[in-house]
């Protein structure tokens, strides 16, 4: 499975997000390891209520997770999927190895991939934090893209008290003020569901894996 499809911004037209990323997918895997914390941890909280046959991570990034996931669940076909095609082609390259059990999709998620099989499992790491405009759209495409039984894993930004960093999270196009927590409860039945401190309390982080509800 590899393909690639797009329904991004309009031909010559980059979101803010395009734009940012063209910039940042050449220092991302050097720099975001020392505040993007909880993607190993979330793997393995995952790993320990679930094994997923068929993963979608949205907005994957240069493809980190790609491949710890490819580790843990060695049965499972995975699709990573993101808005930024600078930092997809890092991840065709971290990912080339793995062949067929990986597909990449250029696009953005303001609506499900709609595949029919659906998934077992779908991530979003650090993501859902950018989606401002439509984070709740995401997580009703994430809804809607899972199988019965399927689990939402998402590991986040979640608030802080301090004015000044809020603000500078935002100019890096991160809304930090706890806003996807009650919008995962409302969607999904949570199993875990936690809130943690990073660097003493500069910010907090969101862990949240969820079952999708029967309508
Ligand atoms: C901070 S990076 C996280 C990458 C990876 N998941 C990780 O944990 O390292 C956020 C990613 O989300 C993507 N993204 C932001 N908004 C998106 C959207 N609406 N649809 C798809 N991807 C999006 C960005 O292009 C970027 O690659």
């Amino acid at each position: 499975m590899s393909h690639s499809s797009s329904n991004a911004a309009p031909a010559g037209k980059l979101t803010p997000i395009e734009k940012y990323y063209r910039l940042h997918a050449r220092i991302y895997d050097a720099t975001r390891w020392t505040f993007l914390f909880g993607r190993t941890a979330i793997l393995a909280d995952i790993a320990i209520r679930q094994k997923p046959v068929r993963i979608l991570e949205v907005g994957c990034g240069t493809g980190k997770n790609l491949v710890s996931l490819g580790r843990r669940f060695p049965q499972a076909a995975i699709t990573g999927l993101d808005l930024a095609e600078p930092m997809l082609e890092v991840a065709r390259r971290k990912t080339a190895h793995m062949g067929s059990r990986v597909g990449l999709l250029h696009r953005s998620y303001n609506a499900p991939v709609g595949d029919l099989a659906g998934y077992d499992l779908v991530l979003f790491s650090y993501a859902l934090s950018m989606f401002n405009p439509g984070f709740e759209t995401a997580i009703q495409a994430a809804a809607a893209d899972l199988a019965p039984g399927g689990c939402i894993a998402v590991v986040d930004f979640h608030a802080t008290r301090f004015a000044l960093f809020e603000r500078w999270m935002g100019v890096n196009h991160v809304r930090m003020n706890a806003q996807l927590r009650p919008c995962l409860q409302a969607h999904f039945m949570p199993m875990l569901d936690r809130v943690d401190h990073a660097y003493g309390g500069v910010w907090q982080y969101l862990t949240f894996i969820g079952r999708k509800r029967a309508n």
